[in-house]
């Protein structure tokens, strides 16, 4: 039985006492959903310890959005998987499309960041999923294999208990545009095949797959209801908790 897992990736996104302020209302609000379902956010990576601090004692998680690969040293601007272990980060976001497109990351780069992740001990959220042009050509699942592929190369049958996949369609990210309850099963459904076929059906059917792509409360029930939904990655409605934990709420009543 996969446990639900409701998240949320605040980007770029906040000020210290908003971050600090957001967390607090979500450890007030969510106190009787982690029971049931597990919440984990990600903040940015300034306000991660102040969140922490405000989280402390609860069972809400905290993730890095991103990290370099490489042991602390000369790469300006990157944060190290050391440093986010240091501080107690236990998740990490990894190919986030904005990764992808805005920052030119490629599968090569991101399997190095999963790997290395994996070897430290952290849970890697992957993320995968098609832009429009691809899905209108009839490519996705081409490239869910692709990314799946690259991005997985080298991770073993029990490194997948630390996967977690979320397909983010690149086209319903911040547009508005969720995708259908049905585009979003047939696309997990293609990712757990994936999953038996280059792994096996024990690994398949433990892997959560989680959903991201303008997951607002009005839609997450019916999303979170298909059998291969596994949770949500969410974004702009992640920034307010009057959005966010009637998303959390949703995964409860799905999981019961
Ligand atoms: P939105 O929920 O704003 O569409 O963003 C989704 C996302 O990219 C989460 O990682």
């Amino acid at each position: 039985m996969r446990r639900y897992l409701i998240s949320g990736n605040w980007k770029m996104n906040t000020t210290r006492a908003t971050a600090v302020e957001l967390a607090k209302a979500l450890v007030s609000g969510a106190a009787a959903a982690t029971d049931q379902v597990d919440v984990l956010i990600f903040p940015p990576a300034p306000y991660l310890i102040p969140v922490q601090d405000a989280v402390a004692g609860s069972a809400i998680q905290v993730g890095g959005q991103n990290a370099y690969f490489a042991a602390p040293g000369a790469f300006t601007g990157e944060v190290a998987l050391d440093m986010l272990q240091d501080i107690g980060c236990e998740s990490v976001l990894v190919g986030h499309s904005e990764r992808r497109h805005v920052f030119g990351e490629t599968d090569e780069l991101i399997n190095q960041k999963v790997k290395a992740g994996l070897e430290k001990g952290f849970q890697v959220v992957l993320c995968v999923g098609e832009l429009i042009e691809e899905r209108q050509a009839q490519q996705t699942e081409a490239v869910l294999d692709r990314q799946m592929a690259g991005g997985l190369a080298g991770v073993s049958a029990e490194q997948m208990a630390s996967i977690v996949i979320a397909y983010e369609p690149v086209w319903a990210i911040g547009t508005g545009h969720t995708a259908s309850p049905e585009q979003a099963e047939s696309a997990h459904a293609h990712l757990r095949s994936w999953l038996t076929s280059h792994y096996n059906a024990q690994v398949a059917e433990a892997t959560r797959i989680l959903y991201g792509g303008s997951v607002k409360a009005s839609n997450a029930a019916e999303l979170l209801g298909q059998p291969n939904v596994d949770g949500a990655l969410v974004g702009g409605a992640s920034l307010k908790a009057a959005d966010f934990l009637p998303i959390i709420e949703a995964g409860v009543n799905a999981a019961g």
